[in-house]
């Protein structure tokens, strides 16, 4: 743990992925902190009465949470599944939802699932060398589609913060799951379009 640096500094990860060379916190993710996202409610069970596996981590450069501030840092998303679900982040929109975000894929294969809070979504490719922009208001989760860890380079505006109870709520109005050996698009069934409630039973 480093104290946070106010003159300019450099640091390496490197482009065949892993840990960065500095970082003040490293958060992981397990399975158990996962309940309610994954559809197959029955695999996520079965999965983790194998052990609370885990599913991503996070090595951030901390930075004050002001306007003008770019805290970074590097996700990592191990490979496998919860039923057919590919693992993947929580995701979350931004607490000021006015702000972008730019990842870059340094290792692995996957996909960012996105969505606005009217209900349109996108979902990107994402593999070694590619850049990814998710404009402001977007919410962003990273799905890793392949075998090896999905290792990318993130940065966002100071003042962004996390919302994560919406996608909580229901998830990504889409799904990514393996088809037939292959990434798959699918529709979320637990979605409702913005200004629907849930039924009971969710
Ligand atoms: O800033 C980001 O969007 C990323 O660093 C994510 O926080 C990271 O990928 C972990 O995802 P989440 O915050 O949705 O758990
Ligand atoms: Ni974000």
């Amino acid at each position: 743990m480093l104290e946070m640096q106010d003159c300019p500094f450099t640091f390496s990860v490197s482009l065949s992925g892993g840990r960065p060379t500095q970082y003040d916190h490293h958060i992981t993710r397990a399975l158990s902190a996962m309940h309610g996202q994954y559809a197959d409610q029955q695999a996520y069970a079965a999965l983790l009465d194998q052990g609370d596996k885990v599913i991503y981590e996070v090595y951030e450069i901390k930075r004050p949470e002001v306007a003008g501030e770019l805290p970074h840092g590097v996700s990592i998303v191990h490979p496998g599944k919860v039923g057919n679900e590919y693992f993947m982040t929580k995701g979350h929109f931004h607490a000021e939802l006015e702000t972008a975000e730019v990842y870059y894929c340094l290792q692995g294969t996957g996909v960012m699932v996105m969505e606005t809070p009217e209900g349109e979504w996108s979902v990107q490719d994402l593999r070694p060398g590619q850049v990814l922009y998710v404009p402001p208001r977007w919410a962003h989760r990273s799905v890793n589609t392949g075998d090896e860890d999905l290792v990318m380079l993130y940065v966002y505006p100071g003042h962004s913060g996390h919302n994560y109870a919406a996608i909580e709520r229901q998830g990504f109005r889409k799904l990514v799951v393996e088809h037939n050996s292959q990434p798959a698009i699918v529709d979320n069934p637990r979605w409702r379009p913005p200004g629907q409630d849930l039924p009971e039973s969710f």
